[in-house]
């Protein structure tokens, strides 16, 4: 962790004119979030791929914000972490002092959470964004790139074959996924009046290591390891898109590095499956059988189908899921999550608990 003055030691020196824009932006890079699940699989994404990237991790260290996810770089010289909250004003106008680009991922994640207490929702998701774009127009930052959700435009039906492209109305159904929105349009604003150049990406659902276990497929993993069962919600029809964290990274990085100003990017890993589907999946790959499965009360406002056309992010930016077929994909987290007890133990603890009791402690039981 970094004083505010070590900080700007630390990022002092040449300020690159003239090069290309990917050059310059990849020069200094602030992420927030960067302690999260994605955030901390981006952040080491791209001190592998881009070597001469210096990156400034900015993050509150929420319930779901955890060091330990970037143990492995956090005495690499070009990496810095801050912690602090992206609705600070005043420290946002320190660390985006010389930086070139951010990477917006900060946020309160979980849709059961927003149900619970919407609050930190509004607060990070919404006023937390548009104080980040205030900071970064004043800074003269020169690409803003905003991590959203395919939440933001509701819910397809179950059994169509349509998809959530750019240009499909947002029509956010949880708490969660209407703070996302409200985000996503701020992003909008701050170009189409200010001119800042920004650029949205819109995922599917993220599997792969580092995920919180509240999360279905971490969740479900670690209580089968531990020989719990799984609360499965209502009938199990619902359906998600699963993509692997990597794929995502990667996908952000190029919209990043070369996508267009002011430009909606959605991205999938064309990996439907029902929730039914991935929990016996899950059994087989851990030798279980149905009875773990928990049918519980339904989660209010369910969303049924989510599905990407990310054919823009394909046409346009050349890039392609490679981790996020299953079985491979889904064998590989489980193997992680199997291999990594220390961590997902330890996440388990403390105020998870609270949080699970209050969850599913008093949660209906469905006939199975
Ligand atoms: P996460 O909950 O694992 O991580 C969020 C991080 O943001 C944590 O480290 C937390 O400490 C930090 N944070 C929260 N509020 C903050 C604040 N006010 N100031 C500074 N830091 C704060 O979430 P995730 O799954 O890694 O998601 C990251 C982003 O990607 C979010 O914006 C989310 O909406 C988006 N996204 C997630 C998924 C998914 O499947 N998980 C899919 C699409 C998009
Ligand atoms: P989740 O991982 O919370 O992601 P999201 O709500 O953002 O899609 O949930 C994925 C799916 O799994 C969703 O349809 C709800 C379902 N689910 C359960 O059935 N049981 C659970 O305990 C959780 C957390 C989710």
């Amino acid at each position: 962790m970094y004083t505010r003055r070590q900080l700007s030691w630390r990022l002092q020196g040449r300020r690159l004119s003239g090069d290309s824009m990917v050059k310059r932006m990849l020069e200094r890079l602030l992420v927030t979030g960067g302690a999260g699940f994605i955030g901390s699989n981006f952040i080491r994404l791209l001190l592998r791929e881009r070597p001469g990237v210096r990156v400034v991790n900015l993050d509150a260290l929420t319930y779901s914000g955890n060091l330990e996810n970037l143990a492995d770089v956090q005495d690499d010289p070009r990496y810095a972490f801050v912690r602090g909250d992206v609705c600070d004003a005043a420290l946002l106008g320190d660390v985006l002092d010389g930086c070139d680009a951010v990477v917006h991922f900060a946020a309160e994640s979980h849709v059961d959470r927003s149900i619970i207490d919407s609050g930190p929702f509004v607060r990070s998701n919404v006023l937390g964004t548009q104080t980040l774009l205030d900071a970064c127009r004043r800074a003269g930052v020169q690409r803003f790139c905003h991590v959203s959700t395919d939440e933001v435009y509701g819910s397809l039906a179950l059994d169509g074959d349509d998809a959530f492209t750019e240009t499909t109305p947002l029509s956010p159904n949880s708490p969660y996924s209407a703070s996302k929105a409200a985000s996503d349009l701020l992003v909008r604003a701050a170009h189409e009046t200010f001119g800042l150049d920004v650029v949205i990406t819109r995922c599917s659902n993220n599997f792969g290591p580092y995920q919180l276990p509240e999360k279905v497929i971490p969740l479900f993993v670690t209580n089968l390891l531990e020989d719990k069962p799984v609360p499965l919600y209502g009938d199990g029809r619902n359906v998600r898109d699963w993509i692997h964290v990597l794929d995502h990274c990667r996908a952000v990085l190029a919209v990043l590095e070369r996508g267009r100003p002011g430009e909606v990017y959605n991205i999938g890993g064309d990996n439907e499956r029902s929730n039914l589907e991935l929990t016996q999946m899950l059994l087989d790959i851990m030798g279980k059988d149905d009875s773990f499965i928990q049918r519980v009360a339904d989660r209010p406002g369910h969303d049924l189908r989510y599905a990407m056309d990310a054919g823009k992010l394909r046409r346009e930016l050349g890039w392609r899921p490679r981790q996020s077929a299953w079985p491979a994909g889904l064998d590989e987290t489980v193997a992680w999550y199997a291999e990594h007890p220390g961590w997902w133990r330890r996440a388990k603890s403390g105020e998870y608990r609270t949080y699970y009791e209050q969850q599913y402690g008093r949660r209906e039981a469905l006939p199975a």
